[in-house]
C-alpha cells in the first residue's frame, strides 16, 4: 500500500469527522468489543466506506471505525481487525495503524484474545503483553520500499510494549483484583489452532500466550514511533498435556467474561 493511498484515507476520515483528532488509538479483538459501550461516540464510519481500507470478514468482528470520547479522552476505536488468515496482506491488516498514526494518534492500544501457554495463567485472566516474537507471519508489513515519511528503514524494537504502561496496567490490575500477568505473546497465522507439539515448541521458545493478531499492527506502530500497549486476554489453555479441544463458543464465552477487566485496565490507562 502506497503512502498516498494512506493519505487518501486519512482525508476522508478527516473530511467526515470535522478533523476530529484523536490521541489515542484502539483496537478490539475478537469477543472483545464491549468497551464500545463506554465511548461517546461522534462518528461511525464503516471500513466499507472507507478508501483503500480493507473489510472485515470475521462474524465476531464489526468492521468500523468509531470516534468519540472515552474518560474525557478523544480516541479512535477500530471496532474489528484484520488478520492475515482472512486473506489479506500484511500490508493491509497494517493498514488502519497507519491512517490512525497520520489522524494523529499518539498512542496504540491493542487487544486480542489468545491461548495461554504459561501454565500460572487461567481462562479469563489478562496478560499485558511485554515482549513479543513474530513467528510464521510469511513476510512482514516492512518489507518492501521504506516510507521514510512515516519511520526507519530499521526500527528498533527493544521496547515495543512501554515498559511504564505494563507496570502502570499490572497496578491497576493489583489494586483492584484483576488477574493480570506481564507476558510474551507469540503470533500464528491461523486460522487452525495449534497441535500439542506446536504449543510444546512455542513454550520452549519462551512465549506465555498465542494468538493470530497484533504482532504486524505492534511492528508498523513501531516502525511510525507509537508507544503502544498491548493486551490479551486468555480465552484458553494451550498445555500439550492437559489439551481440551478448542471450541470457539468457550473462547468467545471466556472473552466475554474478560472484557470488564479489560475495559476498566484501558479506561484507568487512559484516564
Ligand atoms: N491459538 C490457541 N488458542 C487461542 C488462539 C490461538 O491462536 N487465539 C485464542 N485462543
Amino acid at each position: 500500500m502506497t503512502l498516498q493511498q494512506i493519505q487518501e484515507a486519512t482525508q476522508f476520515l478527516q473530511q467526515h469527522t470535522q478533523h476530529f483528532t484523536p490521541t489515542t488509538g484502539i483496537i478490539l479483538g475478537t469477543g472483545l468489543g464491549a468497551l464500545v459501550q463506554d465511548i461517546d461516540v461522534a462518528y461511525s464510519i464503516d471500513y466499507e466506506n472507507i478508501p483503500h481500507f480493507p473489510v472485515s470478514t470475521v462474524e465476531s468482528h464489526k468492521g468500523r471505525l468509531l470516534f468519540g470520547t472515552l474518560v474525557g479522552k478523544q480516541v479512535i476505536c477500530m471496532q474489528g481487525r484484520f488478520h492475515y488468515y482472512e486473506g489479506y496482506s500484511m500490508q493491509q491488516v497494517t493498514f488502519p495503524i497507519r491512517v490512525m498514526k497520520l489522524l494523529g494518534i499518539q498512542q496504540l492500544i491493542v487487544s486480542n484474545a489468545a491461548g495461554g501457554l504459561n501454565e500460572n495463567y487461567q481462562v479469563s485472566d489478562l496478560m499485558i503483553i511485554n515482549d513479543h516474537i513474530s513467528l510464521f507471519l510469511p513476510g512482514n508489513p516492512l518489507i518492501g520500499p521504506n516510507l521514510s515519511t512515516l519511520g526507519d528503514r530499521f526500527p528498533d524494537m527493544s521496547e515495543p510494549y512501554e515498559a511504564k504502561f505494563v507496570e502502570k496496567a499490572l497496578q491497576i490490575a493489583q489494586s483492584n483484583g484483576i488477574r493480570a500477568h506481564a507476558g510474551v505473546y507469540v503470533s500464528v497465522t491461523g486460522p487452525q489452532l495449534e497441535t500439542k507439539a506446536e504449543y510444546r515448541m512455542l513454550r520452549l521458545l519462551g512465549a506465555d500466550a498465542v494468538g493470530m493478531s497484533t504482532v504486524p499492527e505492534v511492528i508498523v506502530a513501531r516502525h511510525m514511533d507509537l508507544p503502544v500497549v498491548g493486551i490479551s486476554v486468555i480465552t484458553d489453555m494451550c498445555i500439550p498435556e492437559q489439551l481440551e479441544k478448542a471450541e470457539i463458543q468457550k473462547i468467545l464465552a471466556a472473552a466475554y467474561k474478560a472484557e470488564p477487566h479489560m475495559t476498566f485496565i484501558i479506561k484507568e490507562l487512559l484516564a
